[in-house]
């Protein structure tokens, strides 16, 4: 029997079923609330909004636990790859051996961009984000391929997220060549996924550049980390703006825009900025954690919080292990991982963090390995669009399929003034 819940109103009761989860959580449908009371709800940040049901990833906030299609984070981090996780992310079960290595050819296929979109990158000022050219430069693709925008044909989507997740890296490396003044290369097919990004982000046309397998193991590890979490900002975005029936592409566009900020994707560059500041300034840790406390002060402490951990973080405990290995591995001491340890400790243990269950974020220890491999700061937030990408891709196709889709378009609560008459600029006092 469906559980109901009741809801009281002007003399009125309205049942509503509850719907339950796979994993148990339970939701109030409130589909006939409007129809059946002429009420909406009100949830800023959608707090309390569940905007979809979804079979791609759960997270429980509470225990801090992370699975995709299943799968813990912590087997997938350290059994598989990126490219598998993100088949698994779009097509709901683990790939077999041939499945995978089509994918991979697939993909392969379509690293380079067209000659004509590489000449895009020169119109760029030097010291623009690199966020603002991937979200302008994925919308872009579009235009090239304009036989393939159809979100109902799947073979055309399939074709887009193939295309997409090709070539989002040889994107993201030529915005960072555009700002340093160096020459584009053409991708390495020869490569896997997470080293041909490297080389097209280090290499030059001058010499050999020998690709670290330590730095390609963590680049992909970090990718596979930000594969998905459910209905973020970004992939809520991404879901809104594919609503409309958009093409794929500008509906990832989107998805960039939303994760650019410093409250999402954002805050990987945020953290070292943060981490950067204290070390050059030599601000005491403890002193600096007090500010972040102070309502006063608009300083947060970066990468730490989160809307639905209220617990550790999964990502952050395999990245800031990893982060050690790497550093390492690499044989680099970095100034900037002690002080995070430290203000980690700090925040820890201080009544402040506990009671609201602020912990490490997934970003808190990831700019500190991107560092370590020469990653670029402004470009901490490319990366996560690099990992990003498969969830925004799956939950856009969950969407498409769904058979109960409409045009996402909330309600409001007008707060403004009630009709009045318009006034001539010569009669107003
Ligand atoms: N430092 C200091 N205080 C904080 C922090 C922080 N990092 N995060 C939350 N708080 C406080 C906040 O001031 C509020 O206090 P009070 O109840 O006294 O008003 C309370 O904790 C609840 O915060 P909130 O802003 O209502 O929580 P939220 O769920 O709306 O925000 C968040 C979540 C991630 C935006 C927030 O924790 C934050 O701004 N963190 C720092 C930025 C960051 O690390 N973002 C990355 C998120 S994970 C990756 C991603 O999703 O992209």
């Amino acid at each position: 029997m469906t559980a109901k819940a009741e809801l009281h109103y002007d003399g009125r009761t309205l049942e509503l079923p509850v719907i339950e989860g796979s994993e148990k959580e339970r939701a109030i449908d409130i589909s006939a609330l409007r129809k059946e009371l002429g009420l909406i709800t009100l949830d800023p940040g959608y707090v309390n909004t569940g905007s979809c049901r979804s079979a791609i990833t759960f997270i429980d906030g509470e225990k801090g636990i992370l699975r995709y299609r299943g799968y813990p984070i912590e087997q997938l981090a350290e059994r598989s790859s990126f490219l598998e996780v993100a088949w698994l992310l779009l097509h709901g079960e683990l790939p077999t051996t041939a499945e995978l290595q089509s994918f991979k050819e697939d993909i392969r296929l379509h690293t380079m961009l067209h000659e004509d979109v590489k000449r895009f990158f020169g119109a760029f000022p030097k010291k623009a984000h690199p966020m603002a050219i991937c979200a302008a430069v994925i919308g872009a693709l579009s235009t090239f391929y304009q036989n393939f925008l159809d979100p109902n044909d799947e073979g055309q989507s399939n074709l887009s997220t193939h295309r997409l997740l090709a070539k989002v890296p040889t994107i993201a490396a030529y915005a960072f060549k555009h700002s340093i003044g160096q020459p584009f290369l053409y991708p390495r097919n020869d490569l896997d996924y997470a080293s041909n990004f490297l080389h097209l982000m280090f290499a030059t046309p001058c010499e050999e550049y020998e690709i670290d397998p330590v730095v390609a193991k963590a680049l992909d590890l970090l990718l596979i980390l930000h594969a998905d979490h459910e209905q973020n900002c970004s992939t809520s975005t991404v879901r809104l703006v594919g609503s409309s029936q958009v093409n794929l592409f500008a509906a990832i566009s989107s998805g960039v825009a939303a994760l650019w900020g410093p409250l999402h994707g954002g805050a990987n560059q945020a953290v070292i900025e943060m981490l950067q500041q204290i070390e050059s300034e030599g601000l005491d840790g403890k002193r600096f954690l007090e500010s972040c406390k102070d309502k006063d002060d608009t300083r947060r402490l970066m990468g730490f919080g989160h809307r639905v951990y209220k617990n550790f973080d999964p990502r952050a405990k395999i990245i800031k292990k990893a982060c050690f290995e790497v550093l390492d591995r690499l044989g680099t001491k970095n100034k900037m991982l002690d002080i995070a340890v430290e203000l980690e400790e700090v925040a820890l243990q201080d009544d402040y963090f506990i009671s609201r269950k602020l912990y490490p974020n997934v970003d808190f220890y990831s700019g500190i390995i991107y560092q370590a491999i020469g990653i670029p700061v402004n470009m901490f937030t490319v990366m996560f669009v690099l990992g990003r990408l498969p969830g925004w891709i799956s939950q856009w196709k969950e969407m498409q399929g769904d058979a109960s889709k409409r045009i996402g378009r909330p309600r409001q609560v007008y707060t403004g003034a009630t009709e009045r008459s318009y006034v001539p600029i010569d009669e107003r006092g």
